[in-house]
């Protein structure tokens, strides 16, 4: 069985590929990236074709995540057929993949921190104009949810 999981924000530069990259080492980790389909995108596309912005890469990087390999895209229509998770980092994200799908589809779309198991916070804050205790709290926020998210995908899977 394989599960798609698409992680979505702004400009697919910070919050997603983040969320991308750290999901996927996890998935690696336990040995199961053949059940996996896992990629990120913006609802913007001023960022199309760009690699992560050097700050979110390199604050993954000093906590082990590699994501210079990633390429920012945006979301599109056929995305809400092949990925059976849509996972907004905030909720303005959440409203635009909500506006973008087309009727019929059988994805989830959800905000990705509601899989967090800290509680709290719903949503991934932008790190894009601040500083980079913005991009630690973001990696703090993503691992927490990535393990939440994984659980409950495993646990769903279970006859
Ligand atoms: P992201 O961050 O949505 O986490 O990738 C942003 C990146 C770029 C912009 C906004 C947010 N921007 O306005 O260009």
């Amino acid at each position: 069985m394989t599960t798609g999981v698409l992680f979505v924000c702004l400009g697919n530069i910070c919050r997603s590929p983040t969320a991308h990259g750290i999901f996927e080492a996890m998935v690696a980790e336990r040995g199961l990236q053949s059940q996996f389909v896992i990629d990120s995108a913006g609802t913007g596309d001023w960022h199309v074709g760009r690699p992560p912005d050097s700050r979110a890469a390199e604050a993954a990087r000093q906590r082990g995540y590699e994501l210079a390999h990633l390429r920012a895209r945006q979301v599109g229509p056929e995305d809400f057929r092949r990925f059976d998770y849509l996972l907004a980092m905030d909720r303005s994200n959440l409203s635009d993949l909500q506006r973008m799908a087309p009727p019929g589809h059988n994805a989830e779309l959800a905000l990705f921190l509601s899989y967090g198991r800290c509680g709290g916070e719903l949503e991934v804050p932008d790190p894009y104009y601040g500083g980079a205790a913005g991009f630690a709290h973001v990696l703090d926020l993503v691992e927490d949810a990535a393990a939440g998210l994984l659980d409950h995908i495993l646990a769903a899977r279970r006859p």
